[in-house]
């Protein structure tokens, strides 16, 4: 049977202050943690034993996934004292592993793609590995794959190994952090050794023409940074409004609690239990946890905001992310621009009358529960 390892031992310290008290696999798209997403998809591609090479807050997450029983799946966790490299922290899985192929994924990428068709041409193609890959417009940050024309790879370059011609770097297929790979891999790893897949494994992987490429359809989306953070969670929401019946232009949870004359900008997504006062203007491109409370008059767009947070009345907020339990008083601003957003990490209050605007060259973050007093930015 197919089984699962997704890798997760980073601090995202990209996405610090979110990650100071959030564990990066935990961060939530739409409402629900990044990796929680990637079990589901494992599990419609009938995967039901699934191993997470944890490190980092590494009981915070056994904590919430515990056996995997509520999630459908069966969950174990691998060991791994210091961090191992993407290759030796699958290594440490080893006995788990290495009875059939198996999948392995990057947990900070947001994805929507079919993994049962990912099956059929691994088997097809019969290497030991194969990688799914996106072609992308800067491919600068990622790993990239040069793929001939029957789909091997034929080189693969980890990020900053790769050397456009004439150095200008053009859309091509980059590693999207999806594998489907034999148990034969693990002759390539050497044990209690800190191994890199990308750097030490799959460049010998392609030179023995071993190496496959998989085209996937739909998003991808590294959460590396907040700003990709704000967009794969926008994207992924229009993916899901797509992919359900009938005319939906919001995802709404039936709980909500809303006055009359507050109005509602598809597309927007809200959990349980949440309170929006009148006159409020929510949406376009807003996500909203549970248990969020939102005063009168308050607008807001092109955001995403975590469980318990209290918004207040007369509240604007354009382009930011605010964490869990997050309180925010009456008359406040916080306004971010396309490269740059406010960001509140958990318990952050704001205090009446405040305005953040990012300015130009960089973001505003607050770190966790810390209490913001007077103006930031430029006005
Ligand atoms: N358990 C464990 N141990 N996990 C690790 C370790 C480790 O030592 N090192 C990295 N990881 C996990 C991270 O937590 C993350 O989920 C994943 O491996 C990828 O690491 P990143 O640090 O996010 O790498 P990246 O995004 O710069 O590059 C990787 O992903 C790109 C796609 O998003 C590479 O695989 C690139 O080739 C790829 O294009
Ligand atoms: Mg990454």
């Amino acid at each position: 049977m197919t089984k699962g390892i997704i890798i997760s031992g980073g601090w995202g310290t990209r996405l610090r202050p979110l990650t100071c008290t959030i564990p990066k696999p935990l961060i939530p798209i739409v409402n629900k943690p990044v990796i929680e997403r990637q079990i589901l998809l494992l599990r419609s591609a009938g995967v039901t034993e699934i191993i997470l090479a944890v490190s980092v807050m590494a009981d915070v997450l056994k904590n919430f996934f515990k056996d995997g029983k509520d999630f459908g799946v069966k969950i174990q966790y691998t060991d791994e004292k210091v961090p191992m490299g993407t290759a030796g922290a699958i290594k440490l899985a080893e006995d788990f592993l290495k009875d059939d192929n198996f999948f392995m994924l990057n947990g900070d990428v947001i994805l929507n793609f079919d993994f049962n068709q990912m099956l059929k041409i691994h088997e097809k193609c019969k290497g030991i590995g194969l990688i799914a890959s996106k072609v992308v417009e800067d491919p600068s940050r990622y790993g990239v794959l040069i793929v001939d024309n029957a789909g091997r790879i034929n080189k693969f370059f980890e990020k900053d190994e790769y050397l456009p011609p004439g150095g200008k770097y053009v859309p091509m297929p980059i590693n999207a952090g999806v594998y489907l790979l034999e148990p034969d891999i693990f002759k390539y790893i050497e044990p209690a050794k800190k191994v890199s897949i990308e750097r030490d494994v799959f460049p010998k992987l392609a030179n023995e023409g071993n190496l496959y490429n998989y085209p996937i359809l739909g998003i991808w989306k590294d959460i590396g940074k907040p700003e990709e953070l704000l967009e794969g969670n926008i994207q992924l929401m229009e993916e899901i409004l797509q992919g359900l019946k009938g005319q939906q232009r919001n995802i709404i949870d039936e709980s909500l609690d809303v006055d009359g004359k507050a109005l509602i900008y598809p597309p927007v997504t809200i959990g349980k239990n949440v309170i929006i006062r009148k006159k409020c203007e929510i949406g376009p491109n807003v996500i909203i946890g549970d248990n969020v409370y939102i005063g009168d008059n308050t607008k807001i767009k092109e955001t995403l905001i975590y469980d318990k947070a209290y918004i207040s009345k007369n509240v604007k907020i354009e382009k930011a992310i605010i964490s869990d339990n997050c309180v925010i008083n009456d008359d406040v601003e916080l306004k971010g621009n396309n490269q740059n957003l406010v960001i509140l990490a958990s318990y952050v209050e704001v205090l009446e009358n405040v305005s953040l605007f990012a300015p130009s060259n960089g973001s505003i973050t607050v770190c966790h529960h810390e209490t913001i007093r007077e103006d930031i930015g430029f006005f």
